[in-house]
């Protein structure tokens, strides 16, 4: 029975949780920069790795205080250390480097991108969530209670679909995991918060325009739905984006009132049926490769993890793929560190630890 410290500094969250034999989350720590990164409507590298220096040591002591156990209690320190922003890489490598050398535990390197396949097996935690750093539950409710993680069968379909990745994998146990597919353009949740500030909505705009689609018509507007080559499991999503822009500012060139700038005035109506329609083009398309891949791998489960498997579209059409897909729950499908300990128990128990010279890498250097 292991007791592990993870660490998320990947992107714009600083995230520390305590996890035991692999699924008992004790703790899960999430400082959200969202509120920095709003106005710019994206995240910027630099905020990000400033806050994440001012939040690390805090939120660490917390995911400690929260599990009931001391440092000294861990038995290894796990961090994700690929893919993800440098600078923000380097603070959570860092910390975990440090604390790993001075306990004398093990240290464990995750891929942050296995870390959100494997969140389908974390259950929710026993105890009091940190409050004031806390802000891990995204926004809507599953359309059916997830599957145990631990019924998944092997070969499985892996998706991961956030912010920062859309990509399929062959995923042959929860550490043996090869692409597939992934995205030639933006990621499925990068168009859902352009989308959203195409319409003038607040960020991330992943969580407002799955709610405002409850109350649209999915048919109102004909939105492309891209599926590339005959047996593609690539995607793209930047023509469906560049569509809802036609749509709400007109075509150019077309002789069309082109309006440029400002907002646009659309009625609650429009814009509800906008979103109704964007979101089903994006699940249509989702579910369309998932199939694909399960007819070209002979997988026997679909795994899916990342921002975007919170949503509430996606969920209610995965229940109908052709096997069962187990998602996680939701406070579980954001960024978080939780997934990072849980994974890190797999190496554990086949004593794979990281050299303390383990590497930050970056996107650039690794394809997702
Ligand atoms: O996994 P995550 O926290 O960070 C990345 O690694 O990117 O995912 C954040 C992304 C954002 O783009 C956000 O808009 C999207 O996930 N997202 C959603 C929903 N909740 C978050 N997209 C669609 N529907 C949602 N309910
Ligand atoms: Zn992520």
């Amino acid at each position: 029975m292991a007791t592990i410290l993870g660490i998320e500094s990947t992107c714009d969250e600083t995230a520390a949780a305590v996890v035991v034999d692999g699924r008992d989350v004790r703790s899960n720590v999430v400082a959200t920069q969202v509120e920095l990164h709003a106005k710019y409507r994206g995240v910027v590298p630099e905020i990000a790795s400033r806050a994440h220096i001012e939040n690390i040591l805090p939120v660490l002591r917390e995911a400690v205080d929260h599990a009931g156990c001391r440092f000294e209690d861990l038995d290894a320190v796990a961090v994700a250390h690929r893919p993800g922003l440098i600078g923000s890489l380097l603070i959570g490598v860092t910390a975990a480097k440090t604390l790993a050398w001075s306990l004398g535990k093990p240290l464990i390197g995750i891929d942050h991108v296995h870390a959100h396949l494997y969140s389908v097996l974390l259950r929710e935690e026993a105890r009091r969530e940190g409050e004031g750093l806390a802000t891990a539950a995204p926004a809507g409710s599953p359309a059916a209670p997830p599957r145990d993680g631990a019924d998944v069968e092997f070969p499985a379909v892996g998706m991961v679909c956030s912010g920062g990745h859309t990509a399929l994998y062959r995923v042959g146990s929860w550490t043996d995991v090869q692409l597939i597919g992934s995205t030639i353009d933006d990621a499925v949740g990068e168009a859902y918060d352009k989308v959203a500030a195409i319409l003038g909505l607040g960020y991330p705009g992943g969580p407002i325009l799955d709610k405002l689609a409850e109350a649209g018509d999915p048919r109102a507007v004909q939105f492309p739905r891209t599926l590339l080559g005959r047996d593609s499991l690539d995607f793209s999503f930047s023509g469906l984006k560049t569509a809802v822009l036609y749509h709400v500012r007109g075509v150019p060139g077309r002789g069309e009132d082109v309006k440029a700038g400002g907002p646009v005035a659309l009625d609650d109506q429009q814009v509800k049926n906008i979103a109704a329609s964007f979101q089903a083009a994006c699940v249509d398309v989702v579910v369309k490769k998932l199939r694909r891949a399960i007819d070209q791998t002979g997988a026997k489960s679909v795994i899916v993890g990342g921002g975007v498997s919170a949503n509430r579209g996606l969920r209610d059409a995965l229940t109908r793929l052709p096997v069962p897909a187990f998602l996680p729950p939701m406070k579980y499908c954001t960024d978080n560190a939780a997934m990072s300990a849980g994974l890190a128990d797999v190496y554990h128990r086949e004593a794979r630890f990281s050299a303390l010279d383990l590497d930050a890498i970056t996107y650039s250097q690794f394809r997702v």
